[in-house]
């Protein structure tokens, strides 16, 4: 029996002996070792180079340990694979390109065999499963369809996502249909991603907190459960990520997936409460807790360990990424004070 890697077994709600964390957004700016890289290479060339993407993945598991690493690259690859033009411009962020209307580009939107055209994110899988500590896991992931359909309608990240709003209630068959295209590639994609060796897979739906409870059920919540089905025979669990969309959980329950990942707007215990002791969580500190002096946050550290961990299936996290700012010798105390603390966890969910 293969060693069960902690994260994962805190994925499906088993027994731990000590809570698992890893942090979104963990290889990024805020480490030099990151920046020194960065300085040589632009960022699309570091998720394009397998050893690179790999180096890059691994370093926030050799500086600070943490129990899972997410794979380096980004969400919207697929979508360039799909013969969207990307680039991502230094201060404005991503920006998608497009000649003529969203319908022709929906239209135009070719389904990626991810061997061929995403070769070297499997690629990338592959090197770092091949030197990476065992015990530790390696998440895979993609943007869920609704996000990555608002990337490519407003050409980018968008303040009121006015056009995406509006072609979603003008056109909404077309956009049905670009949501459906999105699934049917994104599926291949992941399940590719768990072949080449990736132990869980996060679905990134950052914007799916501009939509209200109706619209999320009939423009979202269908295509989720069709993914997410899709995925299961994989055998790998799978993580939802949103924000902001605590008003949204229990139509997220719905999608299906083993772990919801959660924003600090909600208090992590009463998520625990309205979710019940079956449903893992994953979360959901603010990043901008790393900005505080070390006593303050190992205070909140300790509050969100508290309130999570009452029974299995916590996962500490988070509530977004890693600030680039970020002081490092605040996120090496943040895993320290995980890895310390002592789990009292029911397996009935008693608070006791
Ligand atoms: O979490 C990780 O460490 C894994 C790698 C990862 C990145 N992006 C690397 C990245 C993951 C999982 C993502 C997901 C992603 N990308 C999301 C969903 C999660 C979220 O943050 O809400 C979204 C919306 C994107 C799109 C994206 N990529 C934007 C809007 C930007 C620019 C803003 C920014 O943060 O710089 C990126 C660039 C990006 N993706 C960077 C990194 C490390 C910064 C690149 C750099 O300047 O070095």
């Amino acid at each position: 029996m293969p060693n069960v890697p902690l994260f994962i077994k805190a994925c499906l709600a088993e027994p731990v002996d000590r809570i698992p964390v890893w942090l979104m957004r963990q290889a990024g700016r805020y480490l030099p070792e990151y920046r020194k890289i960065r300085e040589k290479h632009p960022f699309l060339h570091v998720c394009k180079t397998p050893g690179l993407a790999t180096e890059v993945t691994l370093q926030p598991i050799e500086r600070f340990g943490m129990d899972a690493a997410i794979l380096f690259s980004d969400i919207l690859l697929i979508l360039e694979a799909m013969g969207v033009d990307l680039v991502f411009d230094e201060k404005v962020g991503p920006r998608l390109g497009r000649t003529g209307t969203v319908e022709e580009q929906v239209d135009s939107l070719s389904i990626p065999d991810p061997e061929q055209e995403l070769g070297y994110v499997l690629d990338a899988i592959r090197q770092v499963k091949s030197s990476i500590q065992e015990g530790v896991a390696l998440i895979g992931f993609s943007g869920a369809p609704f996000t990555l359909a608002t990337y490519l309608i407003e050409g980018g990240t968008s303040r009121d996502f006015y056009a995406t709003k509006c072609f979603m209630y003008q056109q909404p068959v077309i956009f049905q249909g670009l949501m459906e295209k999105l699934v049917s590639a994104l599926e291949p994609f992941l399940k590719a991603q768990v072949r080449a060796g990736v132990d869980a897979l996060q679905l990134f739906d950052t914007w799916a907190m501009i939509l209200s409870p109706a619209d999320y059920s009939e423009f979202v919540l269908p295509h989720m459960q069709r993914l997410v089905a899709g995925v299961k025979d994989e055998g790998v669990p799978t993580i939802h990520f949103s924000l902001g969309t605590s008003t949204l959980l229990e139509e997220m329950v719905q999608i299906g997936a083993h772990v919801l990942s959660l924003d600090w707007k909600i208090d992590i215990g009463e998520a625990r409460s309205r979710l019940g002791p079956t449903r893992s969580v994953q979360g959901n500190l603010d990043p901008f807790t790393l900005f505080q002096e070390a006593e303050k946050l190992e205070k909140r550290v300790l509050e969100n360990l508290d309130k999570g961990s009452p029974w299995p299936g916590y996962i500490f996290n988070l509530g977004h990424g890693v600030h680039p700012k970020t002081p490092v010798e605040n996120v090496e105390r943040l895993v320290e004070v995980v890895h310390n603390y002592p789990v009292r966890q029911t397996e009935q969910g008693s608070q006791g």
